[in-house]
């Protein structure tokens, strides 16, 4: 359903992103490890279409469409919906008029509050003095009253407090299992997650499928996330980085 195909990104003049390709199934849930740094947090603001973010080369499909020249609205128009590591604060927006601008007037900002234990932030401009989970959490309220179809969650346990981690946790598991609002997509596709973690601890609450491994801006291996976790928490990084460097070996040989 979202298909990245040979991306080469820049930002700040400096190439972040090089020949990375990846897949997330409709769906399914797929995760994205990788050390400090290697892009993860690029290649989500690039799905997003957030500007900065300049593709050189490659492409990203959705649903077999090219989006990669869109612009960030009609990524959002098409079903993509995304948590960022660090929002702005956004001085002058309350969250009650962005959940509702969000949800299209379509849902009720005090009802999904409520059940986000976030009722005392709705006048509150968003994220302005919120804590690490507040700002998690006001995410979270604006996903759900977005509803899209593919998930692009920015390190949703970071900087959450251990017993908030875990309601957090219930709280995205319910999010990909709960209703999307979004046009054009086929009755049985369900919803896709691309999902970067650090900690792995967000795997104790969400099924994922598929992990992938980024290091220094390109994907080093894939398999299945809980191995790959094991593996990363065994052995760190290393191994990844030389199994990318054993398979540009191979295509500097094959070329
Ligand atoms: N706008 C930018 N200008 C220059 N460098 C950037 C910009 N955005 C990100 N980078 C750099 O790209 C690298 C990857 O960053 P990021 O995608 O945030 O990594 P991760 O999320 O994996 O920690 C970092 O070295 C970061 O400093
Ligand atoms: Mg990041």
């Amino acid at each position: 359903m979202l298909e990245i195909e040979n991306l080469t990104v820049e930002a700040g003049g400096r190439e972040i992103l090089h020949d990375l390709s990846l897949n997330v199934m409709s769906g399914y849930t797929t995760v994205l490890f990788g050390p400090n740094g290697s892009g993860k947090s690029t290649l989500l603001m690039t799905i997003m279409g957030f500007s900065g973010f300049k593709v050189k080369s490659g492409r990203i499909i959705l649903n077999g469409e090219d989006i990669t020249d869109l612009p960030v609205n009609e990524r959002a128009k098409r079903g993509i919906g995304m948590m960022m590591q660090r929002p702005p604060n956004l001085i002058g927006v309350r969250l009650k008029d962005l959940v509702q601008v969000t949800g299209k007037g379509k849902v009720d900002p005090v009802a999904l509050a409520e059940d986000l234990n976030m009722s005392a932030f709705l006048d509150r401009d968003v994220n302005v003095g919120f804590s690490g989970g507040e700002i998690k959490r006001s995410e979270i309220l604006q996903l759900e009253a977005q509803g899209p179809c593919l998930l692009l969650l920015d390190e949703p346990e970071s900087g959450v407090d251990l017993v908030s981690i875990e309601k957090l946790g219930v709280k995205v598991h319910e999010l990909l299992q709960g209703p999307s609002h979004c046009a054009g997509w086929r009755q049985r596709s369900g919803k896709a997650a691309l999902i970067i973690t650090h900690t792995g601890q967000i795997l104790d609450y969400v099924e994922a499928d598929r992990g992938y491994v980024m290091c220094n801006g390109t994907v080093a291996c894939s398999g299945n996330p809980r191995e790959l976790l094991g593996e990363i928490r065994k052995m760190g990084y290393n191994e990844c980085i030389r199994c990318k460097m054993n398979r540009s070996n191979l295509i500097r040989e094959i070329a």
